[in-house]
């Protein structure tokens, strides 16, 4: 059986009350479950998990290779300072499909630069939770051998 990786970085346990206007109301658990349930009909495990810890989050994809077949990450602010998040994904080969919420691109100029961009398969951004929907449709492409 695929394994998929679903990684949420910081302050995303917030939501579904953290700035609802830019990222709607649908809690972590919510998205989470959604998913779960798509993975499960494709016969796919998905594991979740947030984290609030760059480094943390820096095991958990070097702890991927081997173990999971794509990762799925929303690396929320990390997305745009985190140089070492970027080299754990590089270092792992594991595919991986970025998303966020909002279109990063629309917001603060800060948020312009991803420095996860250049080492994802792809990006996806600005659809709500459907950007999670549509990456996990992504990463499910990604986990079928000849599409990596
Ligand atoms: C986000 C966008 C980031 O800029 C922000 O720091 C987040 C969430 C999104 O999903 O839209 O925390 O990744």
């Amino acid at each position: 059986m695929k394994k998929i990786l679903l990684i949420h970085g910081p302050n995303l346990n917030l939501l579904g009350d953290r700035e609802r206007d830019i990222y709607g109301t649908a809690t972590l658990k919510e998205i989470n479950d959604k998913l779960g349930a798509i993975a499960k009909k494709e016969g796919i495990t998905l594991k979740a998990v947030q984290s609030n810890h760059e480094g943390e989050i820096v095991e958990l994809i070097g702890g991927a290779k081997g173990k999971y077949d794509a990762i799925l990450i929303n690396p929320a602010a990390y997305t745009h300072t985190s140089v070492a998040i970027r080299d754990a994904i590089s270092a792992s080969a594991v595919p991986c499909v970025e998303v966020h919420l909002s279109n990063i691109y629309k917001r603060e100029e800060f948020r312009h630069t991803s420095l996860i961009a250049s080492v994802a398969k792809g990006q996806i951004c600005g659809f709500g939770v459907m950007s999670y929907i549509l990456g996990l449709e992504a990463a499910i492409y990604l986990t079928k051998e000849k599409n990596k």
